[in-house]
């Protein structure tokens, strides 16, 4: 059975995804997040539920991702490792304050989107290549960033900064690792109906002095199909992606967002 490890798989698009690709045949999935809960909820609704795993971790602590990836539950030796989905990350606005600096959450955000993608793409090419020996020829990593990593807005320079550099995380890993067989790419979303998008909403409207609501009416009119996107919209590209239908795509920004930037 191949192995497939989708982090921030507890809510949203890593659910979503989780859900999608349990339906696949001699498929097994380590699901990461940081809370067991929300991680155990996933996998109770999933098909074949005993052939997968979950495992509470940050992924801005290289070394928990390291251990966890060699350490037995996850057995890839077994199991090979052909697909990762490095997909959790934190949202939201961050703001310098002169008297208070700790308040500021760039460190924090630029800790997970950034580095902690980093750490789980950089942990899981060891395993990936062992895969090849295997006989799995072409493998895969997807990461999440975002439409932001295409323009700026306001009060957010800590996830622009993060989503956008993921871009180049993406560009150089590809090309590094093009000749071993390891395709990997960044997928773009634009609005997409989870708890993230909801808190950022609900963090606009305060920030503005206005309602959920009329927040929400507002950002699905700067979309040009006048909705958010399904979680499992961007599972499905995710599948996609990942199932070898081709093998040339590699170092890519895949946009997905109802038509809200064009490149
Ligand atoms: N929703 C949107 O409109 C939108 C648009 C563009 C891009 N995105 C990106 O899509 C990805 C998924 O977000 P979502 O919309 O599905 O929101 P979500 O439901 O909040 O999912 C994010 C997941 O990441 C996990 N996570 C956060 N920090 C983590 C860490 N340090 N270690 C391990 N897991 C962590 C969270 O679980 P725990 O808190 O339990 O760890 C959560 O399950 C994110 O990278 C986000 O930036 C979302």
């Amino acid at each position: 059975m191949k192995t497939i490890l989708i982090t921030g798989a507890g809510s949203g698009i890593g659910a979503a995804t989780a859900q999608l690709l349990a339906k696949q045949k001699n498929t097994r999935l380590l699901l990461v997040g940081r809370n067991i809960n929300k991680l155990n909820h996933v996998l109770d609704r999933l098909d074949n539920k005993e052939s997968h795993l979950v495992a509470e971790l940050d992924i801005s602590q290289i070394n928990k991702l390291e251990s966890f990836l060699s350490g037995d539950e996850a057995n890839l030796k077994e199991h090979p490792l052909v697909s990762v989905f490095a997909n959790a990350g934190i949202g939201g606005s961050n703001v310098y304050h002169k008297s208070n600096i700790p308040k500021d959450r760039w460190n924090e955000i630029i800790d997970v989107n950034l580095s902690g993608t980093y750490y789980t793409c950089i942990t899981s090419i060891p395993w990936l290549n062992e895969a090849k020996q295997k006989g799995y020829e072409t493998r895969h990593i997807i990461v999440t960033s975002s439409i932001l990593s295409r323009f700026g807005v306001p009060t957010q320079p800590a996830y622009v900064a993060s989503k956008t550099g993921l871009l180049g995380l993406v560009r150089s890993m590809a090309i590094q690792y093009a000749r071993d067989g390891i395709l990997i790419n960044a997928i773009n979303p634009g609005w997409v109906n989870t708890e993230m998008a909801r808190n950022r909403i609900q963090e606009m409207a305060e920030e503005e002095g206005g309602t959920y609501a009329s927040m929400l009416e507002a950002q699905k009119q700067y979309v040009p199909t006048g909705k958010f996107s399904e979680p499992e919209e961007i599972a499905a590209l995710v599948q996609f992606l990942f199932s070898n239908a081709q093998t040339s795509m590699t170092g890519q920004a895949i946009d997905i967002n109802g038509g809200a930037w064009m490149s």
